[in-house]
């Protein structure tokens, strides 16, 4: 598991991209979402992936971050479509049995304890219930991303506090499947759903502040590693802006009838 990362949600929220079109349509026609489905999102954040279920009559956002949540309060205020919003743990979840239909969960399933987790997401759901993930990484084929690791990695080594953990970009793997089955989940399904993002690349240079390596490295060591990012990509190109390759992973499983 990732360690505990505390989020600056106005930051977040500025660079964060929303998930994209396609694997939302695909979602809700996955899940027969309608005007009377209940969702919750569980570690909703500022809510990008909240908004997208607006139209429903109940949507609960929660999140272990009250700033997080606060943030997506206000960004919500004067709106016509507004979610409830809950400050708690997505291991114990203070809700009743079989109160949801769909509980979708955006980039933040690898936080979680696993076992911990489905074991109450199989509690909430009412049969036939919906789990959703969808998390968003960058692709790694592009130019541009060995280039940015191999800069982070090389200037998180020269850093004392550094220690190299990647974030397993295949997102949970065989033993969510495994845990899955074990709890009475079925009808699994995987779909990956590109999405091409186009940024500046002072932008670009920017994002990589929010990188744990990035972090914890000393101010002269972020500074040297900007200059040579951005030096290495004139080289690489002369344009202002590059577009970036990102994979969207949707999985879904539907709970059993008892
Ligand atoms: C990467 S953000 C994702 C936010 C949002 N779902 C999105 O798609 O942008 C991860 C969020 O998970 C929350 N989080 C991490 N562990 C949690 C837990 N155990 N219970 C509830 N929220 C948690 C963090 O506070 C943070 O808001």
């Amino acid at each position: 598991m990732e360690e505990d990362l505390e989020y600056n949600p106005e930051l977040y929220h500025s660079r964060r991209l929303k998930y994209s079109s396609r694997a939302i349509d695909f979602i809700k026609h996955k899940t027969s979402f309608g005007p009377n489905s209940r969702v919750i999102d569980v570690a909703c954040g500022t809510g990008i992936l909240l908004d997208e279920f607006l139209d429903a009559s109940y949507v609960l956002g929660i999140d272990k971050s009250a700033e997080m949540l606060a943030f997506a309060e206000k960004r919500h205020i004067g709106q016509h479509r507004r979610p409830m919003l809950l400050n708690a743990d997505a291991h114990c979840l203070p809700l009743p049995n079989g109160f949801a239909d769909i509980v979708v969960v955006g980039h933040a399933i690898h936080l979680f304890d696993l076992g911990l987790f489905l074991q109450e997401v199989k509690r909430l759901l009412r049969p036939r219930g919906w789990l959703v993930t969808i998390s968003r990484y960058p692709s790694g084929k592009e130019p541009y991303r060995p280039l940015y690791m191999y800069l982070l990695h090389k200037w998180a080594e020269a850093s004392s506090k550094a220690v190299p953990r990647l974030l397993n970009t295949e997102d949970v793997g065989i033993g969510y499947i495994a845990s899955l089955e074990r709890l009475g989940f079925d009808h699994y399904q995987r779909v990956v759903f590109e999405a091409i993002v186009n940024i500046d690349i002072e932008e670009y240079i920017m994002r990589g502040e929010d990188h744990y390596l990035y972090r914890e490295m000393s101010e002269q060591s972020q500074r040297s590693y900007k200059a040579e990012l951005r030096s290495k990509l004139q080289q690489i190109t002369s344009a202002t802006h590059i577009a970036e390759l990102n994979y969207d992973y949707v999985s879904l499983a539907q709970t059993q009838v008892e």
